[in-house]
């Protein structure tokens, strides 16, 4: 179990930065139908789990810190008891296990949220509502979710009120990492390095993508990972240059490379791993060309993260460095570039994408792209290089955390030189 003091401290910064007379609402996410009774496996809406660890439907917290009566500054509603629902879904979270996993002192069933809101909102101690909006600028959800419907129907019950965004506030906050979420983000990173290392031991000639997925799979379960922080890419060959593959359907071919980008989630935290290694345990003369030109920017920019640093430094550092690799590879000339079209730099062809996010709850967690690092922020690095016409695509990509001084990689000591892999694929 999560030590509540997180979810305690996490109320506590959010309640110093609210204004005075303010009321923050928040709910739960709801379950996914998928077709007849069948729902998606339930995800906590992050910042709702950021602020109570509870992973339940069918719940809110409210959090009022100048209200007079102090058994209602912070409550939790929690889903009443249904004899029925616990006897098809199992038991169900009790007042006290909700109280033991949030750290909230007051915990009353969800049917009594809207008359507490109503007693808080209409006192003098209630003028500003703040509301939470996932705020990730490119979230689309065409059908709506919960949080859209919650905010309208409390606009809709207090037309008169002020409102406030907690996003801003939460974003700010879930950037800077505390010990406790470091640690869980360690643990998450070290299921995910199990289950790559395993894969170094299993990978052969003509398997398909899907078996090493099993292998992941087999490893995340058996670690107590809740499963993948997001769509496993598992691309042997010229399927690495679809950046975004997750079919992994395809039979895997003795002298191609395989690129991995996997991570689990491990107590709703995430971790993100990309490694590239050669299906039949031996890089070829050109893989390890262009295996070495990535590796050795990766280090290169592995110096940018640091307090101050941010993430346009890495992107445009990796776009340089690599253009020159490219020229060392033969893609393309320094003559060329001289004469490119400056909106369509020839790099681009064989890199496009951003060299690193933050990670924590959400694999591309909560942002602001113009704060520069700071200790306790923890960012993928991600560099790699795309050339389809010979067939090869790899990535590596580590998770940082940043200190004072040099960055902690979060997956030190697993493979990832070419000397590395190859002996460990050794049988
Ligand atoms: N796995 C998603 C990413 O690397 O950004
Ligand atoms: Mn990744
Ligand atoms: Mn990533």
């Amino acid at each position: 179990m999560i030590p509540n003091r997180l979810f305690i401290r996490n109320r506590a910064n959010l309640a110093a930065q609210l204004p005075p007379k303010s009321i923050a609402v928040f709910t739960a996410n709801e379950p996914m139908p998928r077709n007849g009774d069948e729902f998606y496996p339930f995800r906590q809406q992050s910042d709702f789990f950021y602020l109570t660890g509870i992973n339940e439907e069918n719940a809110f917290l409210l959090i009022a810190p100048d209200y007079p009566d102090e058994s209602l500054r912070e409550v939790l509603f929690i889903e009443p008891y249904d004899e029925v629902k616990a006897t098809w879904q199992g038991e169900m979270l009790d007042v006290r296990q909700a109280s033991e996993i949030s750290g909230v002192k007051t915990v009353k069933g969800s049917d009594a949220f809207y008359s507490v809101l109503n007693d808080i909102a209409f006192s003098s101690y209630g003028d500003n509502i703040f509301l939470n909006s996932y705020e990730y600028p490119k979230y689309e959800c065409a059908v709506g979710t919960i949080q859209q419907r919650f905010v309208k129907k409390i606009k809709e019950l207090y037309p008169m009120h002020q409102y406030g965004r907690t996003a801003p506030i939460l974003n700010a906050l879930r950037m800077i990492k505390s010990d406790d979420e470091i640690t869980i983000t360690q643990q998450a990173c070290d299921i995910t390095s199990k289950a790559f290392r395993r894969c170094l031991k299993t990978v052969k000639p003509d398997m398909f993508e899907y078996e090493v997925q099993a292998e992941i799979e087999y490893i995340f379960k058996q670690n107590n990972a809740t499963g993948h922080a997001y769509a496993p890419i598992i691309a042997g060959g010229k399927n690495a240059c679809c950046l975004h593959y997750s079919k992994n359907q395809s039979q895997l071919h003795d002298g191609d490379l395989l690129l991995f980008d996997i991570g689990c989630e491990y107590k709703n935290y995430s971790s993100d791993l990309s490694r590239t290694i050669p299906v039949n345990g031996k890089f070829t003369e050109r893989q390890k060309q262009c295996y070495s030109a990535v590796l050795r920017v990766m280090k290169e920019i592995t110096k940018l993260y640091r307090p101050g640093g941010c993430i346009n430094e890495i992107n445009e550092t990796t776009h340089r460095l690599m253009e020159q690799e490219m020229i060392q590879l033969g893609l393309f000339t320094e003559e060329d570039v001289k004469h490119q079209d400056p909106n369509k730099p020839l790099e681009r062809k064989y890199l496009m994408h951003g060299m690193s996010h933050h990670i924590g709850l959400d694999v591309h967690d909560s942002i602001d792209k113009f704060k520069s690092f700071e200790p306790g922020m923890i960012l993928t690095c991600e560099p790699g290089i795309y050339i389809r016409e010979e067939g090869i695509g790899i990535r590596i990509e580590n998770d940082l955390l940043i200190t004072e001084g040099e960055p902690i990689n979060l997956f030190e000591g697993l493979p990832v030189e070419i000397e590395e892999i190859e002996a460990a694929m050794q049988r």
